[in-house]
């Protein structure tokens, strides 16, 4: 063990609850806290998109960066986030004071500028490694996704001393990729544009810095971690993270139990926990009316809240829903996504509004009153690196009915008669990404859910797993101390 803490610099394009689009968000408040209380000295680093200035209550200046090559003049402002964890914002108002998302426009469509933007937000975490005096320096720079691939990317190129490095792999799909003439407008050699660089089918890709000059990876299930090493969903980058399988891991997820859970959360109905759950009927009642769906105690209702991608098989629950809604079913979706997608299930609402509901929107309120309410949780994906919501489903009683892929296999435990018998079983998988393999599992879980001791004994063995984020935090910091030994400085 060290004797002063660990000095660790999370970089991150979103934080909950200043700016999340998805799971990421989550995590990158929730395992800073984590570390931090296992006394890492831990410190995030994200870009002052607007809604983020507009959110933080107070703040200092801690740094300037003047304009340099392609690169406008940018700040660095200091700031708390709410649980207690120094936080550094990155602001250069050019880049990221502007209306919409952290990665796209108002109409779904990415900014033209990303790679400058997350190519600062990555040069100036590097520049943290050549900091002086009593500055606060990294002894581990900790990357998330592509918008912080660049992160060892830079320091490798710059050569000398440096922090040692993680990239953590939240979804190999989001890959960064810009045309060759990036690399020199973000100062980076263009000797760097080979194989065995940054180049990518014939593009750069800034998660193929992070993947191949990172001193480890880290994905978010240690199933995903296996998957990714083959096709399909290595998404081509299967090779490189297979030869580099012996410092590829998987770690799973954890939720933050204090902001998901039902005895204590302010956004739903009425709080419960495993010995009140006859309550958790009146956050149904309240869901179905907020949703415009019958009110009827006695109907199953399915919830689904995720981004409405191919990814999550959105298109899979709206092909169900008239079957859903035939089969004396409910459904309430809460999502945004693919125009498509959205359209389908607004239409699938629109031919039977009492038994489908659709929310297009992002909505972190009706978020819970979704998980409280619902009697099973939806998530047919694809592919989940790991997914958040099917373990705040499990935490509010409300089991999840998901395909076995990722991180969905390795926290969901499926109700076979082996694992109903022993008192394990806490949801249902599927094989297939197909809609017959969907409803066969949905039809399982209708079976189960009119067997009500059948559906407690679920519940509760959903509701008693630890979900928290303790161990894997500890998982992180003992990788840390692993790789920081070799590279630390002496001084
Ligand atoms: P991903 O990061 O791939 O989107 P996760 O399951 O890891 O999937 O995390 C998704 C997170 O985003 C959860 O906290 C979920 O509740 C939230 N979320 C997704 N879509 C919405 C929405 N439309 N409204 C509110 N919260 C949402
Ligand atoms: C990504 C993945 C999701 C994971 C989240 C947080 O968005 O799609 O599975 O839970 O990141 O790690």
């Amino acid at each position: 063990m060290q004797s002063q803490p660990l000095r660790v610099l999370h970089v991150t394009p979103e934080c909950a609850p200043w700016v999340k689009t998805g799971g990421l968000g989550d995590v990158s408040a929730a395992l800073p806290a984590a570390l931090r209380s296992l006394g890492v000295d831990v410190r995030v680093l994200l870009p002052a998109y607007r809604p983020v200035l507009a959110a933080i209550k107070a703040h200092r200046l801690a740094a300037r960066f003047p304009a340099d090559a392609n690169f406008p003049a940018a700040e660095l402002v200091a700031a708390k986030l709410p649980s207690g964890v120094p936080a550094w914002l990155l602001d250069c108002p050019a880049l990221y004071d502007r209306e919409g998302g952290p990665y796209q426009d108002a109409s779904g469509a990415d900014w033209t500028d990303n790679a400058l933007r997350f190519g600062l937000l990555s040069r100036v975490a590097a520049s943290f490694a050549s900091r002086t005096g009593r500055a606060w320096r990294p002894q581990l720079i900790h990357c998330n996704d592509w918008q912080s691939g660049l992160v060892p990317g830079y320091l490798h190129f710059a050569g000398g001393q440096r922090p040692a490095t993680l990239q953590c792999v939240h979804n190999l799909a989001f890959q960064g990729l810009f045309s060759e003439p990036t690399l020199e407008t973000l100062g980076l050699p263009a000797s760097s544009f080979t194989a065995d660089g940054l180049e990518f089918f014939g593009r750069v890709s800034f998660l193929k810095a992070g993947l191949q000059y990172a001193d480890a990876i880290v994905t978010v299930s240690p199933r995903y971690a296996i998957e990714i090493q083959s096709e399909p969903l290595g998404f081509g980058f299967q090779g490189l993270l297979a030869k580099r399988a012996a410092e590829l891991h998987g770690i799973v997820n954890g939720i933050d139990d204090t902001v998901w859970d039902p005895a204590r959360d302010a956004f739903i109905a009425r709080r419960y926990d495993a010995s009140s759950l006859d309550a958790k009927l009146e956050n149904k009642l309240a869901l179905q009316a907020r949703m415009g769906l019958q009110r009827d105690p006695e109907t199953m209702l399915l919830g689904l809240v995720a981004r409405l991608t191919e990814q999550k098989g959105a298109d899979l629950v709206a092909q169900l829903a008239p079957r859903i809604a035939a089969s004396g079913l409910q459904v309430a979706v809460l999502g945004t996504g693919e125009r498509s997608f959205e359209r389908a299930l607004r239409e699938a609402a629109q031919a039977a509004p009492a038994s489908v509901a659709t929310v297009i929107g992002f909505d972190e309120t009706l978020a819970h009153l979704v998980m409280a309410g619902a009697d099973a949780f939806l998530m047919p994906s694809r592919f989940e690196p790991c997914g958040l919501n099917q373990m705040y489903g499990q935490r509010y009683g409300t089991p999840p009915i998901a395909r076995a892929t990722g991180g969905l296999c390795d926290t969901i435990t499926d109700s076979s008669p082996a694992a109903i018998a022993d008192g394990s079983a806490t949801g249902f998988l599927f094989g297939e990404p197909t809609a017959e393999a969907f409803w066969g599992a949905v039809e399982r879980a209708r079976a189960t859910w009119h067997d009500a001791p059948a559906w407690r004994a679920l519940q509760h063995a959903g509701m008693a797993k630890d979900f928290g984020w303790s161990a894997s935090a500890s998982k992180y910091a003992r990788l840390y101390d692993r790789l920081v030994a070799p590279v630390t400085p002496s001084s």
